[in-house]
């Protein structure tokens, strides 16, 4: 018996033993196939032919290949050339449930919800009667601790973007103690001049993703790529801590690393304050995932809540990639367990719309202020809330846990394996990722050669490999994704 085999073995044993104290989820009746089969080549013929014909009408630098949705099943992604992958990236980390799901089928072939798909409203304006209701079901139903209100949007961009501009309003209405905006302001606002558009910043940090909108982007700090030529604002950007991994056996250095930032946090609040710049507030993914997967601990994320306490700046926790149980808990930084809830939460992706949820000083004090016409897609909640129940009513938290368990021990002895190749296996839940010690390059092969095996896997940061499947994905998945890995590794080295 392979060692990857005894390791995987004795994960699951080890689960074995601890089921009669969790609460085993149900078993998923998933109808999809039993692997991955491949049968061309990574474009197939039929997507080079689609290419073509889609080139000519817009660039398509980012196309993979074409997919045959109708016949890609739970877990499987199938391809316009026959090719069945095992998905675990599911469309940029955004399909909660995977490929057809019958309790998504269902809601969109219900003819009750017929009218909500074909009229589709301007929500701000005129929103349908069960609206109030849907929110409540969908969204509320899954509510940070502590925000009892919700702005819905489309997009994760669109949520971050409006999320922050929600905070310069309530920064603005708090200076002006409840009087109303000045004639000045008012004229001021516009031409983008002082005081109707104050000189207000927000805090990032060094190697987050919140977006490609223009306010967003001035937050994002992955990649060169998604920057450059665009005017931004001078903002203040704090170093994210960069731990080592395993985190448990490195404690003292990372501590002392997040202590670092943290006191840079406080520096820029003190400098950009000085200068006249306030700092309004600080937005903060859960884990940095477009960055390469960066953790840091639950007391870094205590402290920088407590800093902005402290400075009377908003928290604003965008959850966007890590929200809706991939870390096995419904959103990420309910395990950090805070005193004080955020500001704020984003969300966007597998909640399959996006928004914010807020506390109530952040509701905007008149119309129009946070606003766009569509606000969102009503359909979109209803979808929500069959993905709510479905994951109460599989237990499907409880499969992530025990799902992630298996992959994260199977990657980790893969990087015992090939400890030439692969360093740093991380993650919470199913939220993993595992770094490439030859790079860019040597993870992008890796991909590729994964990918030629019939497994849909998706690359962060510099030289990150990252795991991002559905909250169907199962033990016997995450086997199939250790042993095609090993595979590989194996060729390549
Ligand atoms: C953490 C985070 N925030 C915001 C976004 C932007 O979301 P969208 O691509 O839907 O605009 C992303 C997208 O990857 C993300 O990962």
């Amino acid at each position: 018996m392979s060692l990857l085999r005894k390791t995987l073995q004795s994960s699951l044993s080890s689960l074995k033993q601890v089921r009669h104290v969790l609460a085993a989820p149900k078993k998923l009746s998933l109808d999809e196939f039993d692997g991955p089969s491949i049968k061309t080549d990574i474009p197939g013929p039929r997507s080079k032919e689609l290419l073509r014909e889609l080139n000519s009408l817009s660039t398509t630098h980012e196309v993979q290949f074409f997919c045959n949705y109708e016949e890609s099943k739970g877990n499987y992604l199938v391809d316009v050339d026959g090719n069945v992958f095992l998905d675990i990236f599911m469309q940029i980390s955004s399909l909660p449930l995977g490929y057809n799901h019958p309790a998504l089928l269902k809601v969109l072939n219900d003819p009750a919800n017929l009218s909500t798909l074909v009229n589709r409203p301007a929500l701000g304006n005129l929103p349908p009667a069960d609206f109030p209701l849907r929110v409540q079901n969908s969204l509320i139903a899954v509510a940070p601790k502590g925000l009892t209100n919700v702005k819905t949007m489309a997009c994760g961009s669109c949520s971050n973007e409006n999320a922050y501009k929600a905070i310069f309003m309530w920064y603005m209405t708090k200076q002006r103690g409840g009087a109303p905006p000045s004639p000045e302001e008012l004229e001021t606002c516009m031409y983008n001049k002082s005081p109707g558009a104050p000189d207000l910043t927000l805090m990032s940090f060094t190697g987050a993703f919140h977006g490609r909108t223009l306010g967003c982007l001035a937050t994002t700090h992955s990649k060169a790529i998604h920057k450059l030529d665009i005017p931004s604002l001078d903002w203040p950007i704090a170093p994210f801590p960069q731990l080592k991994y395993p985190l448990e056996e490195h404690e003292a250095e990372n501590r002392a690393e997040e202590r670092r930032c943290l006191d840079q946090v406080h520096a820029l609040f003190r400098e950009y304050t000085s200068a006249g710049r306030p700092v309004c507030g600080v937005v903060v993914e859960p884990v940095q995932a477009e960055g390469g997967d960066n953790h840091a601990s639950p007391e870094f994320f205590r402290e920088l809540r407590a800093i902005t306490k402290e400075y009377g700046a908003a928290f604003l926790v965008d959850e966007v990639q890590t929200g809706v149980g991939v870390t096995g808990s419904w959103w990420a930084h309910d395990l950090w367990q805070l005193d004080d809830p955020p500001d704020i939460v984003t969300f966007a992706k597998k909640m399959l719309g996006g928004g914010y949820f807020h506390t109530e000083e952040f509701r905007a004090n008149s119309g129009y202020r946070i606003f766009n016409t569509w606000l969102g897609e009503p359909s979109k909640l209803a979808m929500c809330e069959a993905v709510v129940k479905t994951v109460q009513e599989e237990n499907l938290l409880e499969n992530v846990r025990q799902a992630g368990s298996v992959l994260l021990d199977g990657l980790k002895h893969l990087q015992t394996k090939y400890p030439t190749q692969l360093e740093n296996a991380r993650g919470l839940g199913t939220f993993i990722a595992i770094d490439c010690k030859g790079g860019d390059a040597h993870r992008n092969k890796i991909l590729t050669d994964l990918k030629r095996k019939g497994i849909q896997s998706g690359g962060c940061g510099e030289r990150t490999i990252r795991c991002r499947p559905a909250l169907i994905f199962q033990p016997h998945h995450a086997e199939m994704v250790v042993n095609a890995m090993d595979e590989v590794l194996a060729e390549q080295a």
